[in-house]
């Protein structure tokens, strides 16, 4: 089975529009196309992918491909693109080399353009993909809402800095802009549920009616193998692929959250999302085989780490705390060179969970605190919890170009934590290596 590539446009508008998440409940949403999430994209493996954005909206936008191996250029930051102006299109182009889950979302003022529902789904095919029954992509948020059901501003100075602290959490939780939805499935099916944490800060530790799913694939796209579990804590940014079912007719579900330690510190109640309801039984087509692919280790569990990251929080007299990588906000690490393994050991000195995302390449993990995973997986989003310690492996490609890692907690990559590093190529210059735009919100 081969894919034979082709090429799939798509055009997508940011705009303002009001946007129904339950029956008499309007925000005044951001997003693509007029609704939320954005269109679900979808590519074959090898296909090019041209998205043209056009922004609508009051003030500029960058989309940024989560999860892509695209070229530098096409990233979507502020590093190694002018941003997109009210009234101006751009047009993004690039191969996607991976099959798996990704997702795109604002790469600009994220705090608000994302919270708003700046995201969509990213989806790349593969001919050589399990068969299921049925294909489904969820999206959870959260969203901070006032009784009148508008976005709510953070007022005082505590305010501020709480959610800067903690990040934003909301009171409404949403499966694909929807609060609550109710998913039909049939009875005897599996489903392949593809399922994205599109929050600003908040954590699921998600659960299907506390029946046993098996979880496929990560971030990076299938795992070697299914694994069997009730229960994952999917943090912001990061991504997971279940088989889901079968299940007996009449069985209601509740998507939901389970209690959890979080970054505030308290053990959070259970959290519901959305249900479950389970109708009449039909055939099933689908096969989950027991190996799904080979993933081929890129280092051993003890290679010697080549760089050592540390996540902390300094005190500022301006911001109460700051938010850092390597004792800097907003860093420039140093570069990296093609073809040279990278073993970064990042340590989190901090009490609370950050979600650590490196842009355009895929890591494995080789330890946590010391500990080598149970499994092998590609990942681009990994959360570090408090007080600990990961060393992964990447290797750098020649995608030559200004790249970033940070923190998925969008209050957090806001208030620093993140670095610029380059990746240079003696082979192949960059063009835009030694220009850097510099546009965060300090
Ligand atoms: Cu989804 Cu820079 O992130
Ligand atoms: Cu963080």
């Amino acid at each position: 089975m081969e894919n034979h590539p082709t090429t799939v446009s798509y055009h997508l508008e940011a705009s303002k529009f009001p946007w129904n998440i339950a029956p008499g409940k309007t925000v005044e949403a951001w997003g693509f196309n007029g609704q939320l999430p954005g269109p679900v994209l979808k590519a074959k493996k090898g296909d090019t992918l041209v998205v043209r954005i056009k922004n609508t909206l009051p003030e500029p936008t960058i989309v940024h491909w989560h999860g892509i191996r695209l070229p530098a250029a096409m990233d979507g930051t502020g590093d190694v693109q002018k941003p997109i102006g009210p009234g101006e299109t751009f047009e993004y182009r690039f191969v996607v080399p991976d099959a798996g889950t990704f997702w795109y979302h604002s790469h600009a003022n994220e705090t608000v353009q994302m919270e708003r529902g700046m995201y969509g789904a990213l989806i790349v095919e593969d001919a050589g993909d399990p068969v299921f029954d049925q294909e489904r992509v969820l999206m959870f948020d959260d969203m901070k809402l006032t009784a009148d059901h508008q976005f709510t501003v953070p007022g005082g100075r505590l305010d501020r800095w709480g959610e800067s602290h903690f990040g934003r959490e909301g009171d409404t939780f949403l499966i694909n802009g929807s609060e609550t939805p109710v998913l039909g499935m049939a009875a005897g099916q599996m489903e392949r549920w593809r399922l994205i944490n599109a929050s600003s800060a908040r954590y699921i530790r998600l659960s299907i009616g506390g029946k046993p799913f098996r979880m496929i694939g990560t971030d990076g796209g299938l795992l070697e193998t299914p694994r069997t579990m009730t229960d994952y804590l999917l943090a912001p940014g990061e991504r997971i692929d279940a088989a889901v079912g079968p299940f007996a007719a009449g069985e209601t579900l509740s998507i939901e959250s389970l209690p959890y330690k979080g970054n505030h510190g308290k053990i959070r109640a259970g959290e519901h999302y959305g249900t479950v309801s389970v109708g009449p039984r039909q055939i099933s087509r689908a096969f989950l085989p027991e190996q799904l692919r080979t993933i081929e280790p890129l280092a051993a569990q003890d290679a010697p780490a080549t760089r050592k990251l540390k996540i902390s929080l300094g005190l500022s007299l301006q911001n109460g705390a700051d938010f850092q990588f390597n004792r800097t906000r907003h860093g420039l690490d140093q570069p990296v060179r093609v073809g040279e393994l990278q073993i970064w050991e990042v340590n989190n000195s901090t009490l609370m969970h950050h979600p650590f995302h490196l842009h355009g390449f895929f890591f494995q993990v080789l330890e946590v605190d010391g500990k080598m995973p149970e499994y092998r997986a590609w990942k681009d989003t990994f959360n570090i919890a408090p007080s600990s310690k990961i060393k992964i492996a990447w290797m750098p490609d020649s995608r030559p170009g200004m790249w970033m890692y940070h923190c998925h907690v969008l209050e957090h990559h806001t208030a620093g934590m993140m670095a610029n590093f380059e990746v240079v190529d003696p082979e192949q210059p960059a063009g835009q290596a030694n220009h850097r735009h510099v546009n965060h919100c300090h």
